[in-house]
């Protein structure tokens, strides 16, 4: 029987998979967890207050629940991250070597650990971006993410302990606002210009990053979790995205459906951060080993996103 453990549950991925994986596995197969209280925000059942960085809670909680995969969402990311490297240090990769470790151990039989496109840095090629490329990159972000990608492979290869992920790129959604990212902007803005509220935005108007909407994302993560084993190239490699824009694009999008929309930019540190990732990502390794096939495009994940904050805001 599978039994999933969700780390970092409470977050911007954790709060969408987990209503898929209950939806798939049932309620009391799928385990929430978090650093924060999860009970305190309105989950009942089969929620635990875990923190990563803590090894013997972890193995403890996963030989209580009898837990069979894990989906590892903790993570400190990378605009907060910044402020505080020793705490994405401690979190991102002191957390992960628990969680391979406690996996090896307690016989775990698949992990899954996203990855980001922060591990590519201002050495990487910037356009069409293939997955092995330099990554040397300069936010303590993308080098805890560096570190975990490589100890999963070491794992792969010396325990034979099944990891999996995928490098995602700035994840787009309404039902969980990201807080903790450099790509945040992109919601943040496509919020303000649905309510009626102009936008400063924190990145340079010409800073292009790739994109995707989080229904995509979901949907790749579970092609991945349950791709054939004996395709798979790569452990937490992956890179995907659906498409990529700049903030000036982005806001003449938006002036698409809201013409009176005004955008001012006062780049900040984040700006820096993002100066070293790639503008497009090569994504055919994906598509190769497990059928990677986003369906939203720019204009339809704008469409879609300012519909449900619309929709979200008269219903407030
Ligand atoms: P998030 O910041 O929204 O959520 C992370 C969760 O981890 C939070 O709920 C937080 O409370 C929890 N957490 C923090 N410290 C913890 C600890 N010590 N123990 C347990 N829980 C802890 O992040 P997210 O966007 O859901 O990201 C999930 C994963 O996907 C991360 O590995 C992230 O690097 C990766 N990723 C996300 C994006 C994106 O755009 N959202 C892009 C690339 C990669
Ligand atoms: N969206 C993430 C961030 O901005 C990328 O990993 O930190």
């Amino acid at each position: 029987m599978t039994r999933i453990l969700i780390t970092g549950a409470l977050g911007q991925i954790g709060t969408e998979i987990s209503a898929l994986l209950i939806e798939k596995y049932g309620k009391k197969n799928v385990i929430i967890s978090d650093m924060r209280e999860p009970s305190k925000n309105g989950i009942s059942e089969n929620c635990r207050k875990l923190d990563v960085t803590d090894g013997a809670v972890l193995e403890k909680v996963v030989n209580e629940e009898g837990i069979t995969d894990i989906f590892h969402l903790a993570a400190i990311l990378s605009a907060t991250g910044e402020r505080n490297p020793e705490l994405a240090y401690m979190v991102n990769s002191v957390g992960t070597f628990n969680i391979l470790k406690v996996s090896v151990k307690t016989g775990i039989n698949k992990v899954i650990i996203p990855s980001s496109i922060a591990v590519y840095g201002p050495s990487s090629p910037k356009k069409d971006t293939p997955v092995i490329s330099v990554t040397r990159p300069d936010s303590i972000y993308g080098i805890t993410k560096v570190d975990n990608e490589l100890l999963s492979s070491y794992f792969r290869k010396k325990f034979g302990l099944d990891v999996r992920g995928i490098r995602f790129p700035g994840l787009l959604s309404y039902k969980t606002l990201p807080t903790a990212g450099t790509t945040d902007y992109a919601v943040d803005m496509i919020m303000k210009a649905s309510l009626g509220e102009d936008y400063t935005c924190y990145l340079s108007p010409d800073r292009t990053l790739p994109m995707m909407y989080m229904p995509d994302a979901l949907e790749a993560l579970m092609k991945l979790y349950n791709a054939d084993k004996s395709r798979l190239r790569y452990s937490t490699e992956y890179n995907i995205s659906a498409f990529a824009f700049s903030p000036k694009q982005l806001e003449n999008e938006l002036k698409r459906i809201f013409p009176g929309f005004k955008v001012s930019y006062v780049p900040d540190y984040r700006d820096e951060i993002a100066s070293g990732w790639p503008e497009s990502l090569d994504c055919s390794d994906a598509v190769k080993d497990w059928d990677f096939k986003p369906r939203f495009s720019l204009h339809e994940m704008v469409d879609d996103m300012s519909r449900n904050f619309r929709l979200l805001n008269t219903k407030h």
